[in-house]
């Protein structure tokens, strides 16, 4: 069989799919090259793996099959490629690691730290919300994680990392700003600009009001903390953001923290990866960089 891992991988985006246009924009590949990679795998096997139906496609019962060990066959050639590093030593190598939006300019710095450590090493950063993580790790796109606690029955391994305190934003000139320990019911007399469904931010955040009684109303939804920031400074909304996020805004007098009656909402900060993963020696030693360094670049990405 002369199939390559190329092949499987682009086999894999195509099936999970069902469409060479979104597998050939997850991959950065053109749609003819995608198209010619799945040919050449259905050549190599000997085996028709998709059928089209009008507009759509589908995977044939062969096609099912080899989806199904595909699967396998990538993490276990994958795991080849990471000890094959690991015997090649730990100063090059390839290592992807994904954030959460909250985490980003923590990670932007540790990254850095790290490479001038490890010039050699190539890094993928990937930055999205909670639930985007979880299917990550589930479909083992990402060696690193750094996001708020995940949930207990993903065969996941989680260390705890930092504390992520949420603290309820405005803009300078808001007429709450200055006051002293302003009730959770006042809340509900102002509008929020709130993260996607998905993000772990929101989700702590409408728990925290439903289990307070408070209905607070969104004017607003954005898909990451930076955008939250931006509207909130452009009187769109109250926004509610990781005070780790928010201190050259805070320095500058664009944007304000309200005194608001228990808060900042404690959340965390976690380094996950999936159980049994085996991570390359590059791997291990982000880790544990960030292990000995998350104080010192937690600070160095509040003072930027
Ligand atoms: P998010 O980050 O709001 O960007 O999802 C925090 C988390 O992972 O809980």
């Amino acid at each position: 069989m002369n199939a390559t891992l190329r092949q499987f991988k682009v086999f894999e985006m195509v099936a999970r799919h069902l469409s060479f246009t979104r597998a050939a924009d997850e991959l950065f590949l053109t749609q003819p090259a995608v198209s010619m990679q799945i040919k050449q795998l259905e050549d190599n096997l000997g085996l028709v793996l998709f059928e089209r139906l009008g507009r759509k496609i589908y995977l044939t019962d062969a096609g099912k099959e080899i989806y199904r060990l595909s699967r396998d066959i990538t993490a276990k050639l994958e795991e080849t490629a990471a000890i094959i590093d690991e015997i090649k030593g730990s100063d090059g190598g390839h290592l992807i690691v994904s954030v959460a939006s909250t985490v980003q300019y923590f990670a932007i710095r540790l990254l850095a730290g790290f490479r001038q450590n490890y010039p050699k090493v190539n890094v993928s950063l990937k930055v999205t919300n909670h639930k985007n993580l979880l299917y990550s790790l589930d479909q083992n796109e990402t060696d690193i994680v750094l996001m708020g606690k995940p949930p207990e029955n993903h065969d996941l391994k989680y260390e705890f990392l930092l504390d992520n305190p949420l603290v309820v934003i405005a803009p300078f000139d808001h007429p709450l700003r200055g006051q002293k320990n302003i009730s959770l019911r006042t809340l509900q007399d102002h509008t929020f600009l709130m993260r996607e469904q998905g993000s772990g931010t929101r989700t702590s955040a409408e728990r925290f009001f439903s289990e307070n009684g408070i209905s607070i109303s969104a004017s607003m939804e954005m898909n990451n903390n930076s955008a939250i920031k931006l509207g909130v400074e452009a009187g769109l909304g109250l926004g509610i953001v990781s005070n780790h996020t928010i201190d050259a805004e805070v320095e500058s007098g664009r944007l304000v923290v309200l005194d608001i009656e228990a808060f900042p909402l404690m959340r965390k900060w976690y380094m996950v990866r999936r159980e049994g993963k085996r991570l390359s020696a590059v791997g291990n030693a982000f880790e544990e960089f960030v292990r000995a360094e998350k104080q010192r670049f937690v600070r160095l990405a509040r003072e930027s």
